[in-house]
């Protein structure tokens, strides 16, 4: 079968990645999706069960750091569009261990960027490399306001820091060899298939199983919300219809504390669970907060909205039924990732706090 296009997903086992693969496939028949992952710890290709077998559907284990399988990916496969996922995407674990967010986050950045130019030496004309990154390289919003495309990178966190050398790169590509590029920051996302070291996941699995709930420091630092198929959404239209050169912000425009985000939680596990109301509050534990925890996140998302005509479809409440809904009921998802290394890195994270 020949293909209209074909598409390199990177970090398509992973939470927003397997959203967007899977939209992909499921939407353009004719294009060719190709997921390269690593597999690693948030890697998981039980998120893609259901597009497995499609015609249209090829997964690589791939890891973007090793030059050698990039360069076999790029000879293997005529790529004209790439969506550039793939990262260490945890502000814990890169505290802890910065390393592997450089090497992944910048080193395997560069990595793809190289293969691209070189792939396409000579005609850009209908290529795009298209990076995915986030609201934290704009750092911490201490008082109101809300990030513009136009806000300087001010990244608090070895994570942020390394996704904001990775939007440089991305951006000097562009600049010096005329790579077509574009760049997008969201804001939290939240939904079903994300690992349970996040807020939301991990709160819902210790709330069911009546584990303390830790909430770093008092609890007052803000996020804002948007949930994952509308992110996916947006990645669609920005690939289809976004200006090579340009950067969009994307968010939900649904800012919350964090403890408020866990009470409202909890009352829905107590209704799900048939829990008294207020049962599930009493495991909120007020822990030693993250070293430099970025206060507020906030984004101005006009841009996208006023040039490409893309809104948010998901209010907060039902999208966070949805996802209580299918981490309840995808029991054996959960247990599957929430034993081996998930034990480790709790046990390590947590005891201390
Ligand atoms: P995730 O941690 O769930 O998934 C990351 C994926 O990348 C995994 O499948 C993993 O196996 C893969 N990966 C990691 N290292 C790799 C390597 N060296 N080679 C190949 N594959 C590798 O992350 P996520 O939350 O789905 O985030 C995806 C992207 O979106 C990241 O770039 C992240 O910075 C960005 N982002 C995330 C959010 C959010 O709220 N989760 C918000 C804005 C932007
Ligand atoms: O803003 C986009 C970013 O959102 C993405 O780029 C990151 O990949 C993604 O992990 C996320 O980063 P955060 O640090 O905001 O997400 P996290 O779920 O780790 O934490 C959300 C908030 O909840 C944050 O203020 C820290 C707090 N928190 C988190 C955990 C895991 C707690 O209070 N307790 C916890 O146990």
């Amino acid at each position: 079968m020949s293909f209209s296009r074909t598409i390199l997903i990177t970090g398509g086992a992973g939470f927003i990645g397997s959203h967007v693969v899977r939209r992909f496939v499921r939407k353009y028949p004719s294009y060719l999706v190709v997921n390269a992952d690593k597999l690693t710890y948030a890697g998981n290709l039980e998120n893609l069960t259901d597009i497995a077998d499609r015609e249209n559907y090829r997964f690589e284990k791939t890891d973007i750091t090793d030059k050698k399988s990039v360069s076999a990916l790029f000879r293997k496969y005529p790529f004209d569009g790439i969506i550039h996922l793939a990262a260490e995407s945890h502000v814990d674990r890169s505290i802890d261990n910065p390393d592997d967010f450089v090497m992944t986050n910048v080193a395997g950045t560069v990595n793809l960027l190289n293969a691209a130019l070189s792939a396409w030496s000579g005609n850009t004309e209908n290529r795009l490399f298209y990076h995915i990154s986030t609201d934290e390289v704009y750092g911490s919003l201490e008082g109101g306001g809300a990030f513009t495309e136009q806000t300087p990178y001010d990244p608090k966190s070895p994570y942020s820091a390394s996704k904001a050398g990775s939007d440089h790169f991305v951006r000097a590509y562009h600049n010096t060899y005329g790579l077509p590029v574009v760049i997008s920051n969201c804001s939290n996302n939240y939904g079903p298939n994300q690992f349970p070291e996040k807020l939301i996941p991990l709160m819902i699995n210790n709330i069911k199983n009546n584990k303390p709930l830790p909430v770093y420091g008092k609890g007052e630092n803000v996020r804002d919300w948007l949930y994952v198929e509308d992110h996916a959404a947006a990645i669609d239209l920005i690939f289809h219809k976004g200006k090579p050169g340009e950067t969009y912000n994307i968010g939900g425009g649904n800012e919350w504390k964090n403890i408020d985000l866990v009470k409202f939680l909890c009352r829905i596990m107590d209704r799900r669970l048939n829990r008294e109301e207020g049962i599930s509050e009493k495991l909120i534990n007020f822990v030693r907060d993250r070293p430099g925890h970025d206060l507020r996140y906030a984004i101005d998302s006009s841009k996208i909205r006023n040039t490409l005509g893309w809104k948010p479809t998901v209010n907060f409440e039902e999208g966070l039924e949805k996802t209580v809904d299918w981490y309840l009921s995808n029991t054996q998802w959960l247990q599957n990732v929430i034993s081996g290394e998930y034990v480790k890195y709790y046990e390590k994270m947590y005891r201390n706090r």
